[in-house]
C-alpha cells in the first residue's frame, strides 16, 4: 500500500560550480586526466537550482571561490540544525580554505549560533538528520570524534556509521533520508556492526544495490514527497515511487567525476 506523503519546504545553500575542475583525486571517482566540461557542469548545476525553485524551495548561494574547485559541494561546508551551524574541518589540504567561506556565509546570514568543528567534520556530506537522530558517517573523512562533538553541540543523539567501501567515502553517497521515519542505502558500503544498527533503527529502510549506488543514486535530496536523484538510478527511483514518493531524475555527470551529486551540492539550512 502506498504512503500518503506530504512535502515540506526547504531551504537550501548552493554553489555555482563557475571553478569546477578535477585537478587532484581524493576519492576513487576522481581521475585528473579525464577531461571536465566545467560549463556543461555549470549546467547541469542550474538544472538542479531550477528543480528546487520549481518545487517551492528557497535556495541560497554561496560565492565561489577560484582554486576551489570542490566547493561546489556546498553539503560539506556545515550541518546546520535548530538554526546552529556546525562548520566543517575538511581533512584535505585542498579543501581546508572552503571552511572559512562557509562560516562567513552563515555569519553573515544570521547564523549567531556558530562553531568551527574541532575534529574533521565534513558538514552534510557525513552528517545526516532524521528530525530525531544525527546519523553520522566515519571511517575515511569525518574523525570519529567528531561525532561525540556534534552530539554535545547539537543536543542530539548521533547514530555513529562505519563506511567501509572507499567508493563510498562519506555517509551522503551510501544513505539518504527521506523523512523521519524513511531511509534508503547501500548495505555493502557499511561495516557489518553498523550494517545491524541500520537495520534495527530502520528495519523498513529501502536497500540499493550496486548499480544505482555506483551511479550516487543514494545521494539525493527528498522534501519529505519530492525526492531529487540521479536519473541514472532507475530501480531506485522505482522503489521510491512504490513507497509513495516522487522520484525526480537530474543529470549531473560531469559533477559525478569528481564524485558528487544531488546531495552533495545541496546543504539544508534547518532554521531553529
Ligand atoms: N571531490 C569531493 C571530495 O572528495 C566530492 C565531495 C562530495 N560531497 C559529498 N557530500 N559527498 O571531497
Amino acid at each position: 500500500m502506498r504512503t500518503a506523503r506530504t512535502a515540506r519546504p526547504r531551504h537550501y545553500l548552493m554553489c555555482r560550480p563557475t571553478h569546477f575542475d578535477v585537478v587532484y583525486s581524493i576519492n576513487p571517482w576522481m581521475d585528473p586526466t579525464k577531461p571536465v566540461d566545467t560549463p556543461l557542469a555549470i549546467a547541469q548545476w542550474e538544472q538542479l537550482r531550477r528543480v528546487y525553485l520549481d518545487l517551492g524551495h528557497t535556495v541560497d548561494v554561496i560565492d565561489p571561490l577560484p582554486g576551489l574547485p570542490d566547493m561546489v559541494f556546498a553539503a560539506n561546508g556545515a550541518t546546520v540544525i535548530d538554526g546552529r551551524a556546525l562548520v566543517a574541518r575538511f581533512r584535505d589540504d585542498e579543501r581546508v580554505n572552503e571552511a572559512p567561506a562557509y562560516h562567513d556565509w552563515l555569519r553573515d546570514h544570521g547564523f549567531t549560533h556558530l562553531r568551527t568543528a574541532g575534529f574533521v567534520n565534513e558538514g552534510e556530506g557525513d552528517y545526516l538528520f532524521t528530525g530525531e537522530w544525527l546519523l553520522a558517517g566515519t571511517g575515511f573523512r569525518s574523525d570519529p570524534r567528531s561525532h561525540a562533538e556534534a552530539q554535545e553541540y547539537f543536543e542530539r543523539p548521533v547514530i555513529s556509521l562505519r563506511l567501509v567501501d572507499p567508493h563510498y567515502y562519506h555517509l551522503d553517497t551510501a544513505l539518504a533520508v527521506l523523512d523521519e521515519k524513511t531511509i534508503a542505502y547501500h548495505p555493502a558500503a557499511f561495516s557489518p556492526g553498523s550494517h545491524a544498527v541500520l537495520r534495527q533503527l530502520f528495519p523498513d529502510a529501502i536497500t540499493v544495490g550496486d548499480a544505482d549506488a555506483a551511479v550516487f543514486g543514494l545521494n539525493m535530496t527528498s522534501d519529505g514527497y519530492n525526492v531529487v536523484l540521479p536519473q541514472a538510478a532507475t530501480d531506485l527511483a522505482a522503489a521510491l515511487r512504490e513507497r509513495g514518493f516522487n522520484p525526480i531524475g537530474v543529470d549531473l555527470s560531469e559533477l559525478l567525476k569528481a564524485g558528487g551529486s544531488v546531495k552533495c551540492c545541496t546543504l539544508e539550512l534547518r532554521s531553529a
